[in-house]
């Protein structure tokens, strides 16, 4: 395993292979891996010849300092996992190279991107947009993994890429839990034991949001169940039960096709933790 802290060695180390054939897949990360990132890698490992994993914590993706200073880092614990994993190289660069001055280029989004997580994180999917349109620009995958954890990102970064006509298949890759239903997440590593217990009822509210939803078809009786199951909980504040179509991410009101996704958005003392289910 090589690990880049350039643009420039990375894209020569690539092109290599490419004038080789080989086929190259991305993992972009912001680090402190766990079983979830490690379910991508295993992916890209299975479908492509040479894996790239990138790790940047993307400071304009985040729309509080305290966000962005509490978010957890382990190069050493992370590279160290890379190199068991065998991925063939890591991109682990600064903000300096990644942002050498403040971007004049944004990617503007439509209606996507100003519900749920848009409407909670101000600027986050902009954020978003820039650095993976950035990341895919100095990688040049052939396919690039995502987590169906961060549904909306999936569903956003796979359309500006058919809009922009960018030449990498987004591959989704589906939620790995903890037995108690908890989705995996860096940011779990802030909670305490009790806040996970508590943190594992997010699963059991989509799980029952959805019984309900294949029983009775009722949108409103399932977000009311999953509501009522989540304020049981004293320790979590919910920000959003959401169900929307995974085609185009509008929110509906009716279950009418069985391409539709319910999605909670909830914190747990200062930890902000989002999960969904698809029906
Ligand atoms: P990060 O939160 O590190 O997640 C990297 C990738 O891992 C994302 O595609 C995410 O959906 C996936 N992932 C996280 N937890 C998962 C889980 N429990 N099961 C399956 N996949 C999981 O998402 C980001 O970073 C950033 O926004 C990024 C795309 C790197 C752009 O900065």
């Amino acid at each position: 395993m090589k690990v880049f802290k350039d643009i420039i060695g990375l894209r020569q180390q690539l092109h290599t292979h490419r004038m080789k054939e080989q086929t190259i897949g991305l993992v972009p990360t912001m680090g402190y891996l766990h079983q979830g990132h490690i379910e991508l890698i295993t992916r890209s490992k299975q479908q492509t010849e040479i894996t790239v994993c990138s790790i940047f914590v993307n400071p304009i993706q985040f729309n509080s300092k305290e966000d962005l200073d509490n978010y957890p880092k382990s190069e050493e614990k992370d590279l160290l996992l890379l190199d068991q994993l065998n991925v063939s190289y890591v991109f682990y660069p600064s903000v300096e190279l990644m942002y050498p001055s403040k971007a004049e280029t944004s990617i503007g989004f439509k209606n996507m991107a100003d519900i749920l997580e848009g409407e909670w994180r101000p600027g986050h999917f902009v954020g978003v947009g820039l650095v993976v349109v950035k990341l895919l620009n100095i990688v040049q995958p052939d396919k690039t993994y995502f987590g169906q954890k961060d549904l909306q990102q999936l569903i956003l970064v796979k359309k500006m890429v058919a809009d922009l006509n960018i030449n990498s298949e987004i591959v989704a890759v589906p939620i790995v839990r903890e037995a108690s239903g908890l989705a995996l997440s860096s940011r779990n590593a802030r909670l305490t034991e009790n806040q996970k217990v508590a943190a594992s009822s997010i699963f059991k509210c989509l799980t029952a949001a959805k019984e309900e939803i294949l029983k009775s078809g009722g949108v409103l009786a399932a977000k009311h169940i999953a509501l009522k199951i989540l304020n049981n909980e004293k320790e979590i504040v919910t920000e959003y039960v959401e169900i929307v179509s995974m085609d185009n991410f509008e929110i509906v009101d009716k279950y009418t096709v069985d391409n539709t996704a319910i999605c909670v958005a909830a914190s747990i003392g200062n930890v902000r933790l989002i999960d969904n289910v698809v029906v």
